[in-house]
């Protein structure tokens, strides 16, 4: 079967290969990876900037959506033709995080799905909703389930106000799952014309952070008082801002490094406790977080967005990350 594997860090350096087809052992079953979609992780893995030890060769990505073809000994749950995604860390089904549960990341601690076939545990799947086609699905498993806990970490009553950032992957399954929750959302990108197509997904206003860098005093303006959640993917230099553009007690969900991990700018410490914000760390999400996140979807027949590129092109469909030339979700097709 072929695979694309990290042989070497670097984009240009992905590899397309040959490798024996997995066989589901006890407990497991055989995938047939349909349509894979791409994480601003992945791009960092390829270059060796998430884990410049990362232990080569390794076939990335967490988020790939089949069928399922082949069970091994013992596995019930299962049969040839389920629809299914994997999760992402393989280990954390449910319940409160701990160390052991947040090991097993596909993509990362383990071999991840862009290959044509993978063999995972029977708890490492969950089926998919039944609207949405393999490519939508494969959108799923990280940016999501990330989006879904993130949007629970606050106590959002309808007509709360959430701020979204850019119009990423993360970004807008958090705008479309805060439309759902009754909240007023409001986004910044770094284009009009994706804050008018994020406008059609439900944005309820917008504001180009290129053309206006001091956009935590229009989420303020907007507000009345600051946002009730923010959905933090910039990083060290959004993180200040987020704060500033907080309401007093509101949250933020830290999620993203998109401009790098430590910030420039001291975070403003007696902002933080006067605004007795909470900053909640958000790393993916477990099985059932998914599970319930996929219930959602189906009740409010909700359809990612995203576009989608041939199995060859993993190395241009990275390069396009790279740019932020995209709105939404990257999804390669396996064929
Ligand atoms: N903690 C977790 O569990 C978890 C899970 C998933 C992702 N993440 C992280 O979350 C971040 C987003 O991931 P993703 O996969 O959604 O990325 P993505 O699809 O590549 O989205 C990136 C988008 O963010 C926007 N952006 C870039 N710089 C910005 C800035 N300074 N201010 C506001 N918006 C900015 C841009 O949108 P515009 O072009 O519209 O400006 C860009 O297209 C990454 O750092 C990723 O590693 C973390």
């Amino acid at each position: 079967m072929k695979v694309w594997q990290i042989g070497a860090f670097g984009v240009e350096k992905l590899e397309f290969v040959d490798r024996p087809m997995p066989e589901p052992g006890p407990g497991q079953v055989l995938v047939k990876i349909h349509a894979i979609s791409f994480n601003f992780r992945d791009l960092m893995m390829a270059k060796g900037v998430y884990n410049p030890k990362l232990k080569l060769p390794r076939i990335p990505c967490s988020d790939g959506a089949g069928e399922v073809t082949a069970v091994g000994p013992g596995v019930t749950q299962w049969k040839p033709g389920h629809r299914v995604a994997g999760i992402f860390m393989q280990n954390w089904i449910d319940g409160e995080p701990t160390l052991q549960k947040i090991k097993g990341a596909l993509g990362g601690d383990v071999d991840g799905v862009l290959a044509e076939y993978v063999a995972l545990d029977e708890k490492g799947v969950v089926e998919i909703p039944e609207h949405l086609s393999y490519q939508e699905a494969a959108t799923l498993p990280c940016a999501a389930v990330t989006a879904w806990n993130a949007l629970a970490t606050a106590n959002l009553v309808p007509g709360a106000t959430v701020l979204i950032q850019g119009t990423g992957g993360v970004s807008l399954f958090a705008l479309q799952f805060a439309r759902l929750k009754g909240a007023r959302v409001l986004g910044i990108s770094s284009s009009d014309e994706k804050l008018q197509r994020a406008a059609e997904l439900g944005l309820d206003a917008g504001l180009n952070y290129k053309n206006v860098p001091e956009w935590d005093h229009w989420v303020v303006e907007e507000s009345g008082e600051g946002a009730d959640l923010i959905v933090e993917v910039g990083g060290a230099d959004t993180l200040p801002r987020s704060l500033r553009a907080l309401r007093v007690g509101g949250t933020i969900a830290q999620i993203g490094v998109l401009t790098g991990p430590t910030p420039a700018e001291m975070l403003p410490i007696p902002t933080l406790l006067h605004k007795m914000a909470r900053i909640h760390g958000i790393y993916v999400g477990s099985r059932q977080d998914f599970v319930e996140m996929n219930k959602a979807i189906s009740l409010a027949h909700l359809r990612p967005v995203g576009e989608d590129f041939p199995w060859t092109h993993a190395r241009e469909v990275l390069a396009r990350m790279e740019t932020g030339g995209h709105f939404g979700k990257l999804v390669m097709t396996v064929a």
